[in-house]
C-alpha cells in the first residue's frame, strides 16, 4: 500500500473509532478523468498562486508567495517534531487512510495549546503527511493551506494548522469520525447507507459546493468524489482537500492565472456540477465511477447508468441492492432527473450547484420523506412490467434505518406495486 508499509488490518485498528469505516484505498487524483471529453483540463507547468481581487470581506485576500500565504493564515505552524509526538511516530496503527497526496494519520493535540497530547487527551486530529517526492504535491500543499485557511463553512473541513519543517509538509485538520463517504459506499465491510443517510450526505457536500461557487470570488473545486466528502459522527458532510482549487473565471478574466484555462475548456464551475452528478450516481448505485471489475458498459457509471434514469419504470435496476428497496419512489426520481442533469454533456445545460442544492433540500425534509414514503409503504420502486426481480422485496430486517429515520415509522410491510 504505498510508502505506508501498512496492512489493512493495522488501518482498521485506527479507524476502529470509526465505526463503518475500514482500510482507504490507495488512490491517485482522478476525479478530473471523470468529465466528458469536453470537459478535461490541461496540466499546469507553472506554479501560479492566482491573485485575487479585494472586494468585499468575503473575498480571498492576495497572497502571491509562499511565505505572505502561510503568513496570512490564521493556522498554526506545526514543527515536524510536534506531529511526530501528536502520532507517537507516525506509528501504522495510527493510520487512517491513503490518498495520491500520502498517508493520513490520526493524533492527539491540547485543545487550547495545540501541543501534542497523549492518546485520550485533548482533541483528535486527522494529520496529512505529504509524501517526500513530488513538486506537484507541495503545489498542492500550498493551495490547501491558501484556500482551507481563508474558507470557512460548516460543510468545508476545518484546517487547524500546517507544518513545513524542512523538507516536511503536512497538514491537521479535524477529525472526521466516520472517514469518507468512499469507505460507507463501496466497503463490503460498511454498513449499507440508509436512504435518509444518503441524501443527508448529498445535502451537506450541494451546500459546501453552492458557498465555493456563489462567493464573490468564486471557487472551482476541482476534485469532486465520494473520498473527498467526509463524514463526521452524525454523517454531516464536510469537503475535504483543496489543493486543486482554482479561482474561477471573472467578467475580464484579468485575476486569473494561465495555469486556471485548460486547453480543451474553459474552466467553469459546471466542471464541478458535472462531478458531483456522478456522486449522486454513486449514491444511487452504491457503484464506483469507474470499475474494471465490471463489464462493457457497466464500467463506466455514467454511460450505463444514463439510460435508465430518465425512466421511472426503469430506475429500479440501477439502485444500490444494499438498500434493499427502502428508498422512496418520488425522491429517488428527483435524485435521478437531478445527476442526469448534471452529467449533461452540455456544460450551460448543468444546473447551478445551488439549484441543486433546492432540489435536494425538500427531500431530507421528515413530513416530505413521510409523503413520498406514503402509508402503504411506497418505498419500493416499481419494478417493471414483468420483471421477476427481487428487489421490489423486502424479507431482512431494514438495516441502516433507526428508530430515529422517518422512514422507518409510519410504514406497513413493503410491496411491490
Ligand atoms: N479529516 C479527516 N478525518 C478522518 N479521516 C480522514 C480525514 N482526511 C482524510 N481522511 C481519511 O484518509 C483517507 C485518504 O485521504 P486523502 O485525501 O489523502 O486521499 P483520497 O481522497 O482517498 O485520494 P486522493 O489523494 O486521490 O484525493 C480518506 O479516504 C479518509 O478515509
Ligand atoms: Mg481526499
Amino acid at each position: 500500500m504505498g510508502n505506508c508499509l501498512i496492512t489493512s488490518s493495522r488501518v482498521q485498528s485506527a479507524q476502529s473509532s470509526q465505526h463503518a469505516s475500514g482500510p482507504s484505498k490507495v488512490t491517485s487524483r482522478s476525479s478530473l478523468s471523470s468529465f466528458p471529453s469536453t470537459q478535461t483540463f490541461s496540466t499546469p507547468s507553472t506554479v501560479t498562486i492566482p491573485s485575487y481581487t479585494e472586494r468585499s470581506i468575503e473575498v480571498l485576500p492576495t497572497p502571491r508567495t509562499e511565505g505572505e500565504i502561510l503568513s496570512s493564515s490564521n493556522l498554526k505552524a506545526f514543527t515536524f517534531s510536534e506531529l511526530k509526538s501528536a502520532t507517537r511516530n507516525f506509528r501504522p496503527d495510527s493510520l487512517l487512510g491513503e490518498g495520491g497526496f500520502g498517508c493520513v494519520y490520526k493524533g492527539w493535540i491540547d485543545e487550547q495549546s495545540f501541543a501534542p497530547s497523549k492518546p485520550g487527551y485533548g482533541m483528535v486530529v486527522a494529520i496529512k503527511k505529504l509524501k517526500p517526492e513530488g513538486f506537484q504535491g507541495h503545489k498542492e500543499w500550498l493551495t490547501e493551506v491558501e484556500y482551507l485557511g481563508q474558507l470557512h463553512h460548516p460543510n468545508l473541513v476545518k484546517l487547524i494548522g500546517y507544518c513545513s519543517d524542512g523538507d516536511h509538509r503536512l497538514l491537521v485538520y479535524e477529525f472526521m469520525p466516520k472517514g469518507s463517504l468512499e469507505n460507507h459506499l463501496f466497503r463490503r465491510s460498511s454498513q449499507p447507507l440508509s436512504w435518509a443517510i444518503r441524501i443527508k450526505v448529498a445535502v451537506g457536500a450541494a451546500r459546501g459546493f453552492a458557498f465555493l461557487h456563489d462567493r464573490e470570488s468564486q471557487v472551482i473545486y476541482r476534485d469532486v468524489k465520494a473520498s473527498n466528502i467526509l463524514l463526521d459522527s452524525e454523517f454531516n458532510t464536510k469537503l475535504s482537500d483543496f489543493g486543486l482549487a482554482k479561482a474561477g473565471p471573472t467578467g475580464d478574466n484579468t485575476h486569473v492565472s494561465t495555469q486556471v484555462m485548460g486547453t480543451h475548456g474553459r474552466l467553469s464551475a459546471k466542471a464541478d456540477v458535472y462531478s458531483f452528478g456522478v456522486v449522486l450516481l454513486e449514491l444511487l448505485s452504491g457503484r464506483r465511477a469507474f470499475d474494471k471489475n465490471k463489464i462493457g458498459i457497466e464500467q463506466n457509471l455514467v454511460d450505463w447508468a444514463r439510460h435508465f434514469l430518465g425512466d421511472k419504470r426503469k430506475l429500479y435496476r440501477i439502485m444500490d441492492s444494499r438498500l434493499e428497496a427502502q428508498y422512496p419512489k418520488k425522491a429517488t426520481h428527483t435524485v435521478a432527473t437531478l445527476a442526469l442533469q448534471c452529467i449533461s454533456n452540455e456544460a450551460k445545460l448543468r444546473p447551478k450547484m445551488s439549484e441543486v442544492l433546492a432540489a435536494l433540500e425538500p427531500l431530507q425534509d421528515s413530513k416530505e420523506m413521510m409523503k413520498q414514503t406514503g402509508r402503504s409503504g411506497g418505498m419500493v420502486l416499481d419494478p417493471g412490467p414483468g420483471s421477476k426481480s427481487p428487489i421490489g422485496y423486502v424479507n431482512s430486517p431494514r438495516r441502516g434505518m433507526g428508530n430515529g429515520s422517518p422512514m422507518a415509522s409510519n410504514r406497513k410491510s413493503p410491496r411491490v406495486r
